[in-house]
């Protein structure tokens, strides 16, 4: 989720006082979430603010608090804070409880509700964006860190005939499919864990959720996993995601990056807030369109 290029900022869209809303993390000065929600509420019509709150690793509690007593609506949470989220919730959703990590805060007097949308957006991207189902998909999860916790849940969802969670170390794939494993049999999906060694299978749908890219590894896995035509997904975008896109599209594959992932678990979140579904797809091709376009200079 890194890019550095500067974004216009959308136009404040209504006269009504705005409701305040923050994305909270360290760091948190790349994140695309301000911009994104600006979006949102200028083709909604919706009277919101939306900034960046950078916390300090030992200040989640104190910050959140802060805004609280401030009145903000709502918040975001990224990375490293999203465990914390989730314990300072005051209730929960199901998603959230299966990942044990929340993204998303509504904030309402004594409450806090915490739910997860990072799973529901990658579905969405996924599957309206990619037009690509997941309904009875043979589907391999790189990762069993907290990025692959939040999608589990909504990625069995989709009722995949099979799906496999292989990781570096093996006792957090076989931790995280035993927390999955009644959510799995609900949805009749055969969830199994692998060792990256061990990865025999062709899958219709590989989604990469560790930071191999980030300290320079290669992608942990044999091409053999992939069906030609494949839809190899990795949840970071900007140039982490490069490795993992080269790779599919040399052996065959379609390669995405995670910024459809990204405008998507927003947009699930702004519904949440607002009860208003903005226009993803459309905010989606405009944040593409304008992070591919050279910097001014
Ligand atoms: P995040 O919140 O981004 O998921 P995390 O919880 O630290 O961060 O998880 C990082 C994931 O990337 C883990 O699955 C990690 O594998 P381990 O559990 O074995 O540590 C994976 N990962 C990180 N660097 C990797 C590398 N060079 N090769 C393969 N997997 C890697």
């Amino acid at each position: 989720m890194l890019s550095s290029a500067a974004l216009p900022d959308p136009q404040p869209s209504a006269t009504a006082p705005a409701d305040r809303y923050a994305v909270l993390g360290n760091p948190v000065a790349h994140s695309r979430s301000p911009w994104i929600h600006a979006r949102f509420a200028e083709l909604t019509g919706q009277a919101l603010s939306y900034g960046k709150q950078l916390c300090p690793l030992d200040g989640f509690t104190a910050t959140l608090a802060d805004l609280r007593r401030q009145g903000y609506r709502g918040c975001n949470v990224t990375v490293p804070f999203k465990f914390e989220a989730f314990a300072a919730a005051t209730d929960t959703s199901e998603r959230a409880r299966l990942a044990q990590a929340c993204n998303t805060l509504v904030l309402d007097g004594d409450r806090v509700w915490g739910d997860n949308t990072d799973g529901v957006g990658l579905v969405a991207d996924i599957t309206l964006n990619a037009g690509v189902p997941l309904q009875g998909q043979r589907v391999l999860l790189l990762g069993a860190g907290g990025a692959a916790a939040g999608v589990l849940g909504p990625l069995l969802a989709q009722r995949p005939r099979a799906l496999v969670v292989s990781n570096r170390t093996m006792a957090k794939a076989d931790a995280l499919v035993a927390t999955h494993a009644t959510h799995a049999k609900l949805h009749e999906c055969e969830l199994t864990s692998q060792s990256q060694q061990a990865l025999e299978c062709v899958f219709d749908v590989i989604i990469n959720a560790t930071a191999s890219s980030l300290d320079g590894g290669e992608v942990p896995v044999p091409a053999s996993v992939l069906r030609p035509g494949a839809l190899a997904v990795d949840m970071m975008y900007g140039p982490a995601a490069q490795p993992f896109l080269d790779w599919a599209a040399h052996h065959g594959a379609q390669g995405r990056d995670g910024l459809g992932m990204l405008v998507e678990q927003a947009a699930a979140a702004f519904e949440l807030w607002r009860g208003v579904r903005p226009p993803s797809a459309q905010v989606l091709a405009d944040l593409a369109a304008l992070l591919a376009r050279p910097a001014a200079h």
